[in-house]
């Protein structure tokens, strides 16, 4: 069975001193939680911080973006070595506002991942599409481009170590979710595609999040549809209470799943 994962996407939040107050009430009250994964994704400051308040505990260190390549002259980048070096096992790469504000492409998504495979770290890809694109019925068009380019040259034994955040735009930061039924039918397909490149055995494997609007009061709903396996949590995951909800109730909601 799948693990679920809940990750928590501060973006550019929290200074240092406010992410260990965070950081540690989270780690305070989530101790006991062992059939979820909590990733918690600081921004490039808080890192060093946020690790040394979560080393050996049950919360694992994500970074919100790096370069694909490893190292020289590339002013404000950040290398994936760097981010090993600081205590990260996951990487988002691809975040929707990554796509909108700062150019990022398929292309280059995917040379993202190939690049934190190499290195170890553990890519969370997110795919997802605009209101328009699914006011004008092209969603699964958008994801089967999202995944299939960022995954081009992805083997079998790299996937594995993958996470797929499917993230429709219109449900980022706007108190709109997806309702379980619409994120339930593109987790599907996604597996659909995945089964297609990879196998259905490994496709079964591999955990997809879903990512806009989660709170306490939807986790439950969407959680236990078949193929949602966690969630990117974005401003949920900046009060400790409601970070601490969305896991505590995940947690209840996959015992029944
Ligand atoms: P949100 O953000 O939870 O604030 O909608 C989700 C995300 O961007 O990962």
């Amino acid at each position: 069975m799948r693990k679920p994962i809940i990750a928590g996407n501060w973006k550019m939040n929290k200074t240092v001193e406010e992410s260990i107050a965070l950081s540690n009430g989270i780690k305070r009250d989530l101790f006991d939680i062992d059939n979820i994964e909590i990733v918690l994704c600081p921004p490039f400051t808080s890192l060093t911080d946020v690790s040394d308040v979560i080393t050996d505990t049950n919360i694992s260190l994500g970074a919100q973006n790096m370069f694909w390549e490893t190292k020289g002259a590339y002013t404000g980048e950040i290398a994936p070595d760097m981010l090993k070096h600081v205590g990260c096992k996951y990487v988002i790469i691809g975040h929707s506002e990554r796509r909108a504000y700062f150019g990022e492409t398929n292309e280059t998504v995917n040379k993202k991942v190939k690049t934190a495979l190499k290195e170890g770290l553990l890519p969370i890809m997110c795919v997802g599409e605009r209101l328009e694109e699914r006011e004008s019925q092209k969603t699964f068009d958008v994801i089967s481009e999202h995944v299939k380019k960022g995954l081009a040259d992805i083997g079998k034994k790299e996937i594995l170590s993958m996470v797929i955040a499917y993230e429709p735009v219109w449900a980022i930061g706007t108190g709109k979710n997806a309702t379980p039924d619409q994120a339930q039918e593109v987790h599907k397909f996604i597996r659909d595609i995945l089964a297609k490149k990879y196998g259905e055995k490994i496709s079964e494997e591999i955990r997809i999040q879903y990512g806009g609007s989660v709170k306490p009061d939807n986790i439950e709903s969407l959680i236990k549809e078949k193929d949602i396996d966690g969630a990117l949590v974005g401003g949920a995951s900046l009060k400790e209470e409601s970070f601490i909800g969305i896991v505590k109730k995940s947690s209840e909601a996959v015992k029944e799943k």
